[in-house]
Protein backbone atom coordinates (compact mmCIF):
# COMPACT_ATOMS: atom_id res chain seq x y z
CA UNK A 1 0.00 0.00 0.00
CA UNK A 2 1.40 3.41 -0.89
CA UNK A 3 2.39 5.44 2.01
CA UNK A 4 2.14 9.25 0.36
CA UNK A 5 0.92 11.20 -2.47
CA UNK A 6 2.92 14.29 -3.85
CA UNK A 7 1.15 16.84 -6.07
CA UNK A 8 2.82 18.94 -8.54
CA UNK A 9 0.92 22.25 -8.51
CA UNK A 10 -0.08 24.66 -11.51
CA UNK A 11 -2.09 22.32 -13.77
CA UNK A 12 -2.93 19.90 -11.52
CA UNK A 13 -4.50 21.56 -8.23
CA UNK A 14 -5.26 24.36 -9.81
CA UNK A 15 -5.10 26.03 -13.50
CA UNK A 16 -2.08 28.51 -12.67
CA UNK A 17 -0.36 26.68 -15.89
CA UNK A 18 -2.90 28.72 -18.39
CA UNK A 19 -1.56 31.96 -16.47
CA UNK A 20 1.96 30.78 -16.88
CA UNK A 21 1.57 30.46 -20.49
CA UNK A 22 -0.68 33.83 -20.77
CA UNK A 23 2.20 35.84 -18.90
CA UNK A 24 4.97 34.18 -20.98
CA UNK A 25 3.24 34.93 -24.08
CA UNK A 26 2.94 38.24 -23.34
CA UNK A 27 6.47 38.73 -22.37
CA UNK A 28 7.62 36.88 -25.19
CA UNK A 29 5.06 38.60 -27.99
CA UNK A 30 6.65 41.92 -26.58
CA UNK A 31 10.21 40.68 -27.30
CA UNK A 32 9.05 39.90 -30.81
CA UNK A 33 8.81 35.89 -30.34
CA UNK A 34 5.54 33.63 -30.60
CA UNK A 35 4.78 30.28 -29.62
CA UNK A 36 2.22 28.45 -28.97
CA UNK A 37 0.69 25.90 -27.19
CA UNK A 38 2.16 23.11 -28.44
CA UNK A 39 5.58 24.70 -27.67
CA UNK A 40 4.06 25.31 -24.20
CA UNK A 41 3.91 21.79 -23.10
CA UNK A 42 7.88 22.22 -23.54
CA UNK A 43 7.52 25.08 -20.68
CA UNK A 44 4.93 22.70 -18.44
CA UNK A 45 7.00 21.72 -15.07
CA UNK A 46 9.86 23.93 -16.04
CA UNK A 47 11.59 26.95 -13.77
CA UNK A 48 11.33 30.21 -14.18
CA UNK A 49 15.30 30.78 -15.86
CA UNK A 50 14.92 27.56 -17.86
CA UNK A 51 11.54 28.54 -19.21
CA UNK A 52 12.90 31.83 -20.51
CA UNK A 53 16.20 30.07 -22.39
CA UNK A 54 13.68 27.84 -24.22
CA UNK A 55 11.80 30.94 -25.38
CA UNK A 56 14.71 33.07 -26.15
CA UNK A 57 16.19 30.33 -27.92
CA UNK A 58 12.90 29.91 -30.25
CA UNK A 59 14.85 33.17 -32.05
CA UNK A 60 18.21 32.55 -33.43
CA UNK A 61 18.25 36.33 -34.02
CA UNK A 62 17.98 37.45 -30.79
CA UNK A 63 20.86 38.84 -29.35
CA UNK A 64 22.17 36.99 -26.47
CA UNK A 65 20.74 38.91 -23.28
CA UNK A 66 23.15 38.94 -20.27
CA UNK A 67 22.48 37.48 -16.92
CA UNK A 68 21.20 40.94 -15.38
CA UNK A 69 18.77 41.18 -18.79
CA UNK A 70 17.27 37.71 -18.05
CA UNK A 71 16.51 37.89 -14.28
CA UNK A 72 14.81 41.34 -15.71
CA UNK A 73 13.09 39.90 -18.12
CA UNK A 74 12.22 36.92 -15.91
CA UNK A 75 10.90 39.14 -13.19
CA UNK A 76 8.74 41.04 -15.78
CA UNK A 77 7.20 37.90 -16.18
CA UNK A 78 6.74 37.23 -12.61
CA UNK A 79 4.88 40.61 -12.51
CA UNK A 80 2.45 39.29 -15.12
CA UNK A 81 1.72 36.15 -13.50
CA UNK A 82 0.94 37.77 -10.08
CA UNK A 83 -1.47 39.71 -11.41
CA UNK A 84 -3.20 36.99 -12.98
CA UNK A 85 -3.24 34.95 -9.75
CA UNK A 86 -4.02 38.07 -7.91
CA UNK A 87 -8.17 36.64 -8.12
CA UNK A 88 -7.17 33.02 -7.10
CA UNK A 89 -9.43 31.89 -4.05
CA UNK A 90 -10.87 28.51 -3.03
CA UNK A 91 -12.91 28.03 -6.19
CA UNK A 92 -10.21 28.09 -8.57
CA UNK A 93 -9.31 24.47 -6.99
CA UNK A 94 -9.95 22.06 -9.74
CA UNK A 95 -12.52 19.17 -9.65
CA UNK A 96 -11.43 16.17 -7.81
CA UNK A 97 -8.37 17.20 -5.98
CA UNK A 98 -9.76 18.48 -2.54
CA UNK A 99 -12.41 15.31 -2.80
CA UNK A 100 -8.61 13.23 -3.30
CA UNK A 101 -6.61 15.40 -0.06
CA UNK A 102 -9.63 14.11 1.95
CA UNK A 103 -9.21 10.43 1.14
CA UNK A 104 -5.49 10.56 1.34
CA UNK A 105 -5.91 11.97 5.07
CA UNK A 106 -8.62 9.47 5.66
CA UNK A 107 -6.16 6.63 4.76
CA UNK A 108 -3.43 8.35 6.93
CA UNK A 109 -1.26 9.13 3.88
CA UNK A 110 1.36 11.46 3.85
CA UNK A 111 0.68 14.68 1.47
CA UNK A 112 3.62 16.67 -0.23
CA UNK A 113 3.51 19.25 -2.90
CA UNK A 114 6.44 18.78 -5.33
CA UNK A 115 6.44 22.08 -7.64
CA UNK A 116 9.02 24.32 -9.33
CA UNK A 117 7.10 27.68 -8.69
CA UNK A 118 8.38 30.14 -6.24
CA UNK A 119 4.77 31.09 -6.03
CA UNK A 120 3.54 27.71 -4.94
CA UNK A 121 3.14 28.37 -1.01
CA UNK A 122 1.50 31.61 -1.77
CA UNK A 123 -0.90 29.96 -3.81
CA UNK A 124 -1.61 27.14 -1.73
CA UNK A 125 -3.01 29.49 0.59
CA UNK A 126 -5.06 31.55 -1.52
CA UNK A 127 -6.49 28.34 -2.11
CA UNK A 128 -7.11 27.65 1.49
CA UNK A 129 -5.24 24.15 0.95
CA UNK A 130 -1.90 24.39 2.79
CA UNK A 131 -3.55 22.55 5.80
CA UNK A 132 -3.53 19.14 4.04
CA UNK A 133 -0.13 19.00 3.48
CA UNK A 134 2.76 17.62 5.48
CA UNK A 135 5.52 19.45 3.38
CA UNK A 136 6.13 21.77 0.69
CA UNK A 137 8.77 21.32 -2.12
CA UNK A 138 9.24 24.82 -4.10
CA UNK A 139 11.68 25.66 -5.94
CA UNK A 140 14.03 27.03 -3.04
CA UNK A 141 14.09 23.74 -1.56
CA UNK A 142 15.83 22.47 -4.93
CA UNK A 143 19.14 22.50 -7.00
CA UNK A 144 18.24 20.59 -9.33
CA UNK A 145 14.29 21.17 -11.06
CA UNK A 146 12.71 18.92 -13.28
CA UNK A 147 12.96 16.42 -15.06
CA UNK A 148 15.61 15.82 -12.66
CA UNK A 149 14.13 13.98 -9.73
CA UNK A 150 15.33 16.18 -6.78
CA UNK A 151 12.12 17.88 -6.62
CA UNK A 152 9.89 14.40 -5.79
CA UNK A 153 13.09 12.42 -3.84
CA UNK A 154 13.32 15.85 -1.39
CA UNK A 155 9.62 15.57 -1.05
CA UNK A 156 9.91 11.72 0.14
CA UNK A 157 12.77 12.58 2.51
CA UNK A 158 11.56 15.05 4.40
CA UNK A 159 8.31 12.80 5.46
CA UNK A 160 10.59 9.37 5.70
CA UNK A 161 9.27 7.90 3.32
CA UNK A 162 11.04 5.19 0.68
CA UNK A 163 10.50 6.68 -2.97
CA UNK A 164 8.18 3.34 -4.18
CA UNK A 165 6.00 4.09 -1.78
CA UNK A 166 4.84 7.48 -3.23
CA UNK A 167 2.12 8.54 -6.05
CA UNK A 168 3.01 11.71 -7.92
CA UNK A 169 0.43 13.84 -10.02
CA UNK A 170 1.91 15.66 -12.80
CA UNK A 171 0.71 17.53 -16.07
CA UNK A 172 3.79 17.65 -17.49
CA UNK A 173 6.21 15.47 -19.31
CA UNK A 174 9.11 17.05 -17.10
CA UNK A 175 7.63 15.81 -13.97
CA UNK A 176 6.38 12.71 -15.66
CA UNK A 177 10.25 11.76 -16.39
CA UNK A 178 11.09 12.94 -12.94
CA UNK A 179 8.59 10.67 -10.78
CA UNK A 180 9.67 8.37 -13.18
CA UNK A 181 13.17 8.30 -12.66
CA UNK A 182 12.33 9.04 -8.90
CA UNK A 183 10.93 5.16 -9.26
CA UNK A 184 7.64 6.81 -8.26
CA UNK A 185 4.35 6.01 -9.54
CA UNK A 186 3.40 8.26 -12.39
CA UNK A 187 0.33 9.52 -12.77
CA UNK A 188 -1.05 11.88 -15.64
CA UNK A 189 -3.19 14.64 -16.36
CA UNK A 190 -3.81 15.32 -19.56
CA UNK A 191 -3.33 13.17 -23.02
CA UNK A 192 -1.15 10.41 -23.71
CA UNK A 193 0.34 12.57 -26.83
CA UNK A 194 2.18 14.77 -24.27
CA UNK A 195 2.42 12.11 -21.24
CA UNK A 196 3.30 8.96 -23.02
CA UNK A 197 5.00 7.80 -19.96
CA UNK A 198 2.84 8.14 -17.13
CA UNK A 199 2.45 4.69 -15.31
CA UNK A 200 -1.64 6.00 -14.96
CA UNK A 201 -3.33 8.54 -16.97
CA UNK A 202 -6.61 10.38 -16.86
CA UNK A 203 -7.62 13.38 -19.18
CA UNK A 204 -8.37 15.50 -16.20
CA UNK A 205 -8.50 16.05 -12.02
CA UNK A 206 -11.95 14.61 -11.97
CA UNK A 207 -10.93 11.57 -13.08
CA UNK A 208 -9.02 11.36 -9.94
CA UNK A 209 -10.67 8.91 -8.41
CA UNK A 210 -8.51 7.80 -4.85
CA UNK A 211 -9.39 4.24 -5.58
CA UNK A 212 -8.58 3.61 -8.70
CA UNK A 213 -5.23 5.42 -8.27
CA UNK A 214 -4.18 2.70 -5.60
CA UNK A 215 -5.94 -0.06 -7.99
CA UNK A 216 -3.23 1.20 -10.87
CA UNK A 217 -0.84 1.83 -8.21
CA UNK A 218 -1.35 -2.00 -6.97
CA UNK A 219 -0.94 -3.42 -10.44
CA UNK A 220 2.23 -2.01 -10.93
CA UNK A 221 3.83 -3.04 -7.79
C1 LIG B 1 5.87 25.32 -12.43
C2 LIG B 1 5.17 25.64 -13.71
C3 LIG B 1 6.10 26.30 -14.69
C4 LIG B 1 6.80 27.49 -14.04
C5 LIG B 1 7.57 27.04 -12.81
C6 LIG B 1 8.26 28.18 -12.08
O1 LIG B 1 6.71 24.23 -12.65
O2 LIG B 1 4.65 24.46 -14.30
O3 LIG B 1 5.34 26.74 -15.80
O4 LIG B 1 7.69 28.11 -14.93
O5 LIG B 1 6.66 26.41 -11.92
O6 LIG B 1 7.28 29.02 -11.53
P1 LIG B 1 7.57 30.43 -10.86
O7 LIG B 1 6.26 30.77 -10.21
O8 LIG B 1 8.67 30.24 -9.86
O9 LIG B 1 7.96 31.36 -11.93
MG1 LIG C 1 2.32 21.37 -13.55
Amino acid sequence: YPQAFIYDLDGVITDTAEFHFFAWKKLAEELGIFFDRQFNEQLKGISRMDSLDRILNLDPSIPAFSLEEKEKLATRKNEYYLELIEAVDPSHILPGIEALLIENKKANLKVALGSASKNAPAILDKLGLTGYFDYIVDASKVKRGKPDPETFTTAADALGIAYWDCIGIEDAAAGIEALNKAKMFSVGVGDAAHLPHADYLVGNTSELVFEKIIEQYQKKS
